[in-house]
């Protein structure tokens, strides 16, 4: 089963965990309080919206979300009901015909291979402004793995293969941040 398909079907066992969970929540509030008040921000897999996208909104963020679970994106409608949303792949999402001033990905990119991790960094760069800035999670060690939770396989290009890719496509690292949970965070910038 892949990644997509595996949320989808275990959307409501998921969010009954995580709408629990603390985790990120310390590094995503800062990353979204150094963004001017009223910034466009795409939420990429934005599950069912607690705890990131609560942090966003209350940190006085405009959001637009996208993810490929339908049930997940039901909840997420329910808790934020003027929220954009759209059902759709990272790697195929239109994003709204639109370019932001910012994007976050929590907890997407490791279920990613390889090459579409390489596409979906082509990808937010198209749709962020020059300065945007992007948070996302990905470890810093490279390497294949099984999630214990989930029993998904994961993917990772590792901390150089990351920061080469993202200045390609026209980043730079500003930043990693590692939380609670071990989970690694690259803060990247868009330049010029
Ligand atoms: C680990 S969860 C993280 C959800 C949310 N960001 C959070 O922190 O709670 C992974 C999310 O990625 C979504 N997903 C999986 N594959 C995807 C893809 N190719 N494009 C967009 N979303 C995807 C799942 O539906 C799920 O909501």
């Amino acid at each position: 089963m892949d990644a997509a398909n595996f949320y989808e079907t275990q959307a409501l066992k998921y969010l009954d965990t995580r709408d629990r969970s603390g985790v990120g929540v310390g590094i995503v509030r800062s990353w979204a309080r150094s963004l001017p008040s009223g910034s466009t921000v795409v939420e990429i897999a934005c599950g069912g919206g607690y705890p990131i996208t609560r942090i966003l909104v209350d940190s006085g963020l405009m959001v637009w979300a996208v993810d490929t679970s339908s049930t997940l994106l039901r909840q997420f409608r329910l808790r934020f009901s003027t929220i954009p949303t759209q059902c759709a792949s990272a790697l195929e999402s239109d994003y709204f015909g639109r370019i932001f001033d910012a994007a976050i990905s929590v907890g997407l990119v490791s279920l990613l291979h390889e090459d579409e991790q390489l596409a979906f960094l082509h990808r937010v760069s198209e749709i962020l402004r020059p300065r945007g800035r992007f948070l996302f999670t990905a470890p810093v060690e490279m390497g294949t793995w099984q999630d214990v939770t989930t029993g998904l396989e994961c993917w990772s290009l590792g901390r150089t293969a990351y920061t080469r890719a993202l200045e390609r496509e026209g980043f730079r690292v500003i930043r990693t941040h590692i939380d609670e949970g071990e989970n690694n965070y690259y803060e990247a910038e868009k330049i010029g």
